[in-house]
């Protein structure tokens, strides 16, 4: 039987959520994605208009198959939690049962289990204000958006997962060394992501035998990254700077995904694996 994966976090062809669900699909999995609420339609018109096809070309030349697209928005856990304005949204009250506990239920409905969670998605509305000038309303949305909807996800979707099965998140460096440019919290939400999945490692191992993994991506131009501003400076510090001096690809981020979410990673769990040219063992730049 082929595995069944759940990618959290996809809503164009550029970020790594995609890369990642083409990865799985080309190793043979069925895939299921969930795209935040305001960016579903737009994503699903595009995808029925044969807008992302070139992007679908699997290694074998056949397309990538999404076997079913779910409005998502990881900062709310239960229908009860959605606030009134964001209930009567325009974007939002076209879709429905959109909170992580519906998705969940949803899946278990459509399809029963899954094998593999991804989760490929980050919000911090003031990333561009150094921590310092970051209130606390915007530092406590990024760590929603960005860390406890990991815990949400798993929380919500580790009853449906098959024992064997794979978790990964997306986290960066700006976790664990000073990267000024990244801020708002967001480099406070990536270290309590990278902390969760040493926790999250035991719990979900303990009791379920699910692995938790999370990959420290180098710099990608995607729609998020570039909403941050410095994007294109922190790439060319990497090419210059990384033992590997090669622009990252999304696909490599997608195919460490793959093999961490394969069972030959069968004993790798509560790991941050670092997919991005060397350059985190860089003490200074060359
Ligand atoms: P992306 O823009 O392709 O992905 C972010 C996704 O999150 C978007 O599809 C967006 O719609 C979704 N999203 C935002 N808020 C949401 C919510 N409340 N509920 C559901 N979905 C929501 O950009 P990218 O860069 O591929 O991001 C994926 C992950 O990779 C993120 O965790 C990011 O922090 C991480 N990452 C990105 C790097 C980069 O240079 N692009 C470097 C290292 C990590």
């Amino acid at each position: 039987r082929g595995k069944r994966a759940f990618i959290a976090g996809v809503a164009d062809d550029n970020g790594y959520g995609w890369a990642i669900a083409k990865s799985l699909a080309a190793a043979g999995a069925e895939i299921l994605l969930g795209t935040w609420v305001p960016a579903l339609n737009i994503f699903e018109t595009s995808l029925r208009r044969g807008k992302f096809d070139e992007s679908r070309v699997l290694p074998d030349g056949s397309l990538m198959e999404i076997t079913k697209v779910y409005p998502l928005d990881a900062v709310f856990d239960c229908p009860e939690d959605v606030p009134e304005d964001v209930k009567t949204n325009k974007r939002y009250a076209g879709s429905s049962n959109w909170t992580v506990k519906e998705v969940a239920e949803s899946v278990k409905q459509d399809f029963g289990t899954i094998d593999i969670l991804v989760h490929s998605l980050a919000n911090g509305p003031e990333v561009i204000k150094p921590l310092l000038e970051t209130s606390r309303y915007g530092y406590l949305a990024a760590i929603s958006a960005s860390s406890y909807s990991f815990v949400s996800l798993l929380k919500h979707f580790v009853p449906i997962m098959n024992p064997g099965g794979s978790t990964i998140s997306l986290t960066y460096i700006a976790s664990e060394r000073i990267i000024p440019g990244y801020g708002g919290g967001m480099s406070s939400a990536k270290a309590a992501l990278e902390s969760d999945t040493k926790v999250l490692a035991f719990e979900a191992g303990r009791k379920h035998k699910i692995r938790v993994n999370t990959i420290s991506a180098g710099p990608l131009r995607s729609r998020a990254a570039k909403a941050i501003g410095f994007i294109d400076m922190m790439i060319d510090y990497s090419l210059e700077n990384a033992p590997l001096q090669k622009e990252l690809t999304a696909e490599e981020v997608g195919n460490a995904a793959a093999f961490l979410a394969s069972p030959l990673a069968s004993a790798i769990t509560g790991a941050v694996v670092y997919v991005d040219n060397g350059l985190n063992a860089m003490g200074v730049g060359v």
